[in-house]
């Protein structure tokens, strides 16, 4: 039994007046939503109220569930709504037209349909006073063990309503103790790992940045349960990522009983959406995932997921490349671009990407203080055209890409001029700068028309342009849409589907072409945009000692084939660091390898060691890009970083070693303990890219056993010094 309250106005006579809405009885069951290791399990009360009473490894009777006794306080129901007798972080938070902020939500149906490895349980709830109608969306990926989640909100009423919170997923679970493991960041270093024991009280993980989302946090992170320490190999993983490149918040609410509530969704942080009648908002995706084989299990779970459906054409091969940017920055002509061209196709690069700097007519871009927006070819620069490089390129078996920053305009552009409503602005206040650019405010859907041309008249410029680098280099402040007028509430969650429409507008149009997401280094790195581009920057600090961490924090949720990884010039642009050439080129062999700097200053020495190593890296790239990821040894806890992929038979695996820091000569006499082999199986183990091994085995046959206990120790000893091993099982 529900009741209204009604106020009659201020002023009349002050009666109540009590209606009671029945709420139907149901039959209680139990929902099992399930992967091969992993369970979610929702339960249906008598009252139709919906709780989720387990969420782990899988429970082969779950409609035992049905026959508990005891109290329900401790549990929490699967999407809590503000309103009734919930005290907690509401998913869910609604204000309706009256001024009444309550909703309960009750069970109306579910059903279940399986296709390709997939099951998907769609569970409908409704508030039987407001006719607000909310479905809770699973799908369940056997093998890989992730279940995807999103809910639907339908206004089913006749009043809008005002959506304050709206989160794509709620779980819950109960542990002793709770880990947390998150990824702080900024510019040049990006996903620093912090790992933090949740007290009771709540803690969240946020972004209101606009763009650039995952800037100083990501929308992801790993749980280690019952245990007060992070494990690769042991306990129990919980882990999960949201899809969305906007404002996120993530909150993990540890009640005074103990239970842990998570909630990930859109950041309501202003944005109480207006639900009109008849009107369905979906929620953004969260993809969650739960392993016993501690946080490397979980992050396998994660990859194989993305390399099925999380990354655009996940785990297939992207070529090696040569960039523009740290070579030759705003700095360049023709001649300086197919010299580039030159030098790359002749360390057997495939690809060369022109950077920014080459457009802009009236304010051409030869700084970044102009010309974001006006994407015309600067001639002064190359006269001959995008098509003529382009071309260049493809007849020295090179692929070609190109950047822009489609979302962004310049003060000092022709766009600026033409089109000031487009500019992101809150009415007389000024406009503030980042990078001497301005936001353009894509929930317009004329600015996301313009965006969309941008893109293709880019890829007009010449036949065949393979690649797109879509940079994106500030947040969002002092918002506001000249377009929304009165309903800026909706800006921020509508700049990110404008920004979604039009990728997916270019996706129809162009499926084959490459894109990388950038912002401003990695600051876009995140399942929405990865569902639609191959790959991202995942930092604009490429020297390989800091590498190692972004590398490493980045590897517990995404995967290698999506993370682009390059090779640049000493000292480091960024930190100044010197580090050997042969660090470099294997530290960018953990991803999608490239080289970001001017072939002409390197030395023949040089040049010869960089065409060693990228033959060899596509020699074993296809394991890096599709295997399985074993990390050995952290580059925060210890002076070396190591990690394996292993492919899916286990016939082919790829050992990297780093010597981040030198303690002491005899630190790593003890063997490194090799994962994911078959202990059966004999493997050649072949070091890469030297004369000289570092371990006593190099060129020998070991089993996989002898391997993963402690017989591989090559000695790399000095701070620099790193290694790559290939394996080869024999049989
Ligand atoms: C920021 C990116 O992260 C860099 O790689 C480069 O593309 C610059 N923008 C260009 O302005």
């Amino acid at each position: 039994m529900s009741a209204i309250l009604a106020w009659v106005p201020v002023g009349a006579q002050k009666r109540h007046v009590h209606t009671v809405v029945e709420i139907p009885r149901v039959e209680a069951r139990v929902i099992p939503i399930g992967t091969e290791k992993m369970q979610i399990l929702l339960q249906v009360d008598e009252d139709g109220k919906v709780f989720m009473p387990h969420v782990g490894a899988p429970i082969a009777n779950p409609q035992e569930f049905l026959r508990y006794k005891g109290g329900r306080r401790w549990l929490r129901e699967a999407y809590p709504a503000q309103g009734g007798t919930f005290l907690g972080v509401p998913a869910f938070h609604v204000k309706y037209k009256d001024g009444t902020h309550n909703t309960e939500l009750r069970y109306v149906s579910h059903q279940c349909h399986a296709s390709d490895g997939v099951e998907t349980t769609a569970v409908a709830l409704s508030d039987y006073v407001t006719s607000l109608e909310v479905r809770l969306i699973f799908c369940a990926y056997a093998k890989e063990n992730v279940i995807k989640a999103h809910t639907e909100i339908t206004n089913a009423g006749k009043t809008p309503v005002e959506l304050l919170e709206y989160a794509s997923s709620a779980l819950n679970l109960e542990a002793d103790k709770y880990l947390l493991t998150h990824f702080r960041g900024d510019w040049a270093v990006e996903m620093q790992p912090v790992h933090e024991q949740l007290e009771y009280g709540t803690k969240v993980i946020e972004s209101r940045r606009g763009t650039q989302g995952t800037r100083n946090e990501n929308p992801s992170f790993l749980l280690s349960l019952g245990s007060d320490s992070f494990s690769e190999e042991y306990g129990d993983v919980l882990a999960g990522g949201l899809c969305w490149s906007g404002n996120f918040t993530l909150s993990f609410d540890r009640s005074v009983n103990g239970r842990l509530s998570i909630l990930a969704g859109i950041a309501s942080h202003a944005s109480a959406y207006p639900l009109r009648p008849g009107k369905t908002f979906v929620t953004p995706d969260m993809v969650w995932t739960f392993s016993m084989e501690g946080a490397g299990g979980a992050s396998r779970n994660l990859h194989r997921w993305a390399r099925r459906e999380g990354v655009y054409r996940g785990g297939t091969i992207t070529p090696t490349l040569l960039n523009s940017w740290e070579g030759a920055y705003f700095d360049f002509t023709t001649p300086v671009l197919t010299g580039m061209i030159d030098d790359a196709a002749r360390m057997g690069l495939e690809m060369f990407v022109l950077d920014d700097g080459w457009f802009g007519t009236k304010y051409p871009r030869n700084s970044d203080k102009c010309g974001l927006g006006d994407w015309e070819l600067n001639s002064a620069k190359i006269p001959e055209g995008i098509e003529y490089l382009a071309a260049y390129a493809h007849e020295k078996g090179l692929k070609f890409g190109i950047w822009i920053e489609p979302e962004m305009v310049s003060p000092l552009s022709v766009l600026a001029e033409t089109h000031p409503e487009w500019v992101v602005q809150s009415p007389g206040r000024e406009i503030y700068q980042s990078r001497n650019q301005w936001c353009l405010d894509l929930s317009n859907p004329a600015v996301q028309d313009f965006v969309y041309g941008i893109f293709d008249r880019t890829m007009q410029l010449a036949p065949g342009i393979d690649y797109i680098k879509w940079d994106c280099n500030r947040p969002v402040v002092s918002f506001g849409s000249p377009y929304l007028g009165n309903e800026q509430d909706r800006f921020f969650v509508e700049y990110v589907q404008g920004l979604y429409s039009v990728m997916d507008r270019i996706r129809e149009k162009y499926p084959d072409v490459m894109i990388q997401c950038c912002a401003g280094g990695g600051a876009r790195v995140d399942y929405g945009a990865l569902k639609r581009c191959n790959e991202f920057w995942t930092s604009d600090n490429t020297d390989a000692i800091s590498r190692a961490t972004i590398q490493y924090a980045t590897s517990m949720v995404y995967p290698a084939c999506a993370m682009a990884s390059h090779v640049s010039a000493v000292p480091n642009h960024q930190t100044g660091n010197v580090t050997p050439l042969k660090m470099r080129f294997d530290m960018a062999a953990a991803g999608r390898l490239g080289m970001e700097l001017q072939p002409k200053n390197l030395t023949e020495e040089e040049r010869a060691l960089a065409m060693r190593c990228i033959a060899s890296y596509k020699g074993f790239r296809e394991v890096v890009f599709t295997g399985d990821l074993y990390r050995l040894s952290s580059p925060v806890d210890s002076d070396y970083y190591s990690f394996m992929y292993v492919n899916e038979d286990k016939s082919k695996a790829v050992v990297f070693e780093f010597c981040l820091r030198y303690q002491a000569r005899e630190s790593r006499d003890r063997g490194l303990l090799l994962k994911g082999l078959d202990p059966a199986r004999t493997y050649k183990v072949v070091e890469q890219n030297v004369d000289q091994s570092c371990w006593w085995g190099n060129g020998q046959f070991f089993h996989g056993d002898f391997l993963m206990e402690g017989g591989f120790n090559p000695r790399l000893v000095q701070s620099g010094a790193s290694a790559i091993f290939v394996l080869e099982a024999s049989q």
